[in-house]
């Protein structure tokens, strides 16, 4: 675990606007600055994923400043160019030096109905274009209940890696449907059995040099009050954020989890 940068995610989901991006992310980086967050050393590294159109104000803003967050996008297309009203290609995301792309996320898949192999194009379709994709797996309280917790998000992370070879790097992200907005996070023991499962299908399918090195998030209805027990869990690598993401104070703390 040591080997491995915790990652501490925010996803807006679609909340601030581009004049909120901006003001957002400045507070941000300061508050990491005023509490010498060090980034990436034993401090984790900070990423947002604003809406698409926040995306080149927030670069702007980072790149002026030398800011220690990195972004990425929400969601891509699995195609590269053309006649595909409201997508967004990889190659765009990469031109704004996004360094992350979200894919999978339960949202997309209930709201937007992709499928896990339409998941498995946008995986390789971001890595094409050197984005490190963050594949989200997750079970619904149903899943839960007829296929016990590790089954569903298994079988999601294992078909959103057909077609991937070599050693790429990529994030997963587990996050229960029913622990997202609900406030009732996964115990850390719950997240761990899934994560440690999730690792063992990643050496299965890329090796364990990958499995070693990729890093494992929770999600749903993290806070500061339950981020340190669960990154106390040995496969458990950082976390995937919503609704507490939006709120300066409380994101710089789940950054600062291990202070
Ligand atoms: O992608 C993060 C998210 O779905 C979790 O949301 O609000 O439960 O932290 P929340």
């Amino acid at each position: 675990k040591l080997k491995r940068v915790p990652l501490i995610a925010g996803n807006w989901k679609m909340n601030l606007d581009h004049l909120q991006s901006i003001a957002f992310v400045q507070k941000l980086a300061w508050t990491l600055k005023d509490a010498n967050h060090d980034f990436g050393v034993d401090g984790a590294e900070v990423a947002v994923f604003p809406p698409f159109t926040d995306l080149r104000s927030v670069q702007t803003l980072i790149a002026a400043d030398k800011l220690d967050v990195r972004f990425g996008g929400q969601d891509l297309s699995e195609h590269e160019s053309g006649a595909y009203t409201g997508e967004i290609s990889g190659a765009f995301l990469s031109s704004l030096d996004c360094r992350y792309v979200l894919v999978g996320h339960s949202e997309r898949r209930t709201m937007h109905g992709e499928t896990d192999e339409q998941l498995s194009r946008k995986v390789s379709a971001a890595l094409t274009h050197g984005l490190v994709p963050v594949l989200c797996v997750g079970e619904t309280a149903d899943d839960l209940e007829q296929h016990g917790p590790s089954a569903v998000p298994v079988a999601q992370l294992k078909a959103g890696l057909v077609g991937i070879s070599g050693s790429p790097e990529i994030v997963v992200a587990y996050e229960p449907v029913w622990a997202i907005g609900s406030g009732k996070a996964a115990t850390p023991e719950q997240a761990e059995q899934v994560a440690a499962r999730l690792r063992e299908t990643l050496a299965e399918v890329l090796g364990d040099d990958v499995a070693a090195a990729t890093r494992i998030l929770y999600g749903g209805s993290v806070k500061s009050a339950n981020i340190a027990s669960l990154m106390r869990e040995p496969n458990i690598d950082g976390a995937l954020v919503g609704g507490a993401s939006l709120d300066v104070a409380e994101f710089a703390s789940i950054s600062r989890f291990s202070k």
